[in-house]
C-alpha cells in the first residue's frame, strides 16, 4: 500500500506533549495537550533492554527523571520505580516514563493524531531493525481513523521503517545547519512526504524549495505567534510548540 498521508493546514503539534506546563512526554503533558484543543501529539521513542518501545528524549536518564544511567540498560519492570515527574515540579512526582503501548491506547481513546519520532537508536542495525518492528507492532493497534507520521534524524532508519510499513507517511528530520544540497534524494531515498526542519535559520526560500518539490514542511520547535504565522505564510503546513500559546484553546 502507499501511504496515508495527512493533510496538514496550520497544525500545530504538542512538542513531547503540553512541554513547558508538564514534565516532556508523560501522559500528563499528553493529556494536557488534549485539554488545550491540540489534535497532533509530537513525541520521542526508543528502545530498552527487553525491547519494550517508550517515550523519552535522552539516552540518559539523569535530565527528566530521577534516576542515572542509559535507558538502554532498562526493563519495563523498572519503569514503575522510576519518577519521571519531580525533577520539573513536586507537584509532577509519581509521574513515570510511558511506554508506546500507553500512548497508542492514549490516541486510540481521544483520536488524537500523532508524530512518532523514532530516535537514532546508538546501537547497531539489528537494534534499529528490533527498534523499527517493535515501533510497528504497536501502531498497528491503533484506530484506522488516526493518523500518523513517523519521523526519524537517522534516515538509514526511514528507509528500513519505509520498506516494512509502507502505509505510514514518513518525515525526514533535519538541524537546519544539517541541510544539505541532497536533501531532495534523501526525502526521496526514505519516502519521505514531509520534511521536519529546525527552525534556526530557516529562510523563505528553503521553505519554498521544498514546497515547490511538493513536500510538506513542518517546523520545530516555534514558540510564538508572529513567527508561526510567518512560517504558515511561508507555506509550512504546521509548526512544533512548548507552549500553549499556539494551541487552539490557549
Ligand atoms: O520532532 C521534532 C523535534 O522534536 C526534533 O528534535 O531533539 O526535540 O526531538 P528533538
Ligand atoms: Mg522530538
Amino acid at each position: 500500500p502507499s501511504a496515508h498521508v495527512p493533510r496538514l493546514d496550520h497544525t500545530i503539534f504538542a512538542h513531547r506533549g503540553l512541554s513547558t506546563l508538564n514534565p516532556e512526554n508523560t501522559m500528563e503533558a499528553f493529556r494536557d495537550a488534549r485539554d488545550h484543543g491540540a489534535r497532533w501529539i509530537e513525541t520521542d521513542v526508543d528502545l530498552i533492554a527487553d525491547g519494550t518501545p517508550i517515550l523519552i528524549h535522552d539516552t540518559q536518564l539523569e535530565r527528566t527523571t530521577d534516576h542515572t544511567g542509559s535507558i538502554y540498560a532498562l526493563t519495563a519492570e523498572d519503569l514503575p520505580s522510576i519518577d519521571a515527574g519531580k525533577w520539573f515540579g513536586r507537584q509532577f512526582g509519581g509521574s513515570h516514563i510511558q511506554t508506546l503501548a500507553d500512548l497508542v491506547d492514549f490516541l486510540n481513546e481521544t483520536g488524537i493524531n500523532a508524530n512518532i519520532e523514532i530516535k537514532q537508536n546508538e546501537q547497531g542495525a539489528a537494534r534499529t531493525i528490533q527498534l523499527i518492528d517493535a515501533v510497528a507492532a504497536e501502531l498497528a493497534r491503533l484506530d484506522p481513523s488516526i493518523q500518523i507520521i513517523v519521523s526519524s534524524f537517522s534516515q538509514p532508519l526511514l528507509m528500513h521503517f519505509h520498506q516494512r510499513q509502507p502505509q505510514y507517511a514518513i518525515a525526514v528530520l533535519y538541524e537546519t545547519c544539517a541541510l544539505y544540497d541532497d536533501w531532495l534524494s534523501v526525502a526521496e531515498f526514505c519516502g519521505a512526504t514531509y520534511i521536519h526542519v529546525e527552525d534556526r535559520g530557516l529562510t523563505r526560500e528553503k521553505v519554498h524549495a521544498f514546497t515547490a518539490a511538493g513536500y510538506g514542511v513542518n517546523v520545530y520547535t516555534v514558540n510564538s505567534h508572529a513567527r508561526a504565522n510567518q512560517l504558515f505564510n511561508w507555506g509550512a503546513s504546521g509548526v512544533f510548540t512548548d507552549v500553549a500559546d499556539l494551541y487552539p484553546c490557549a
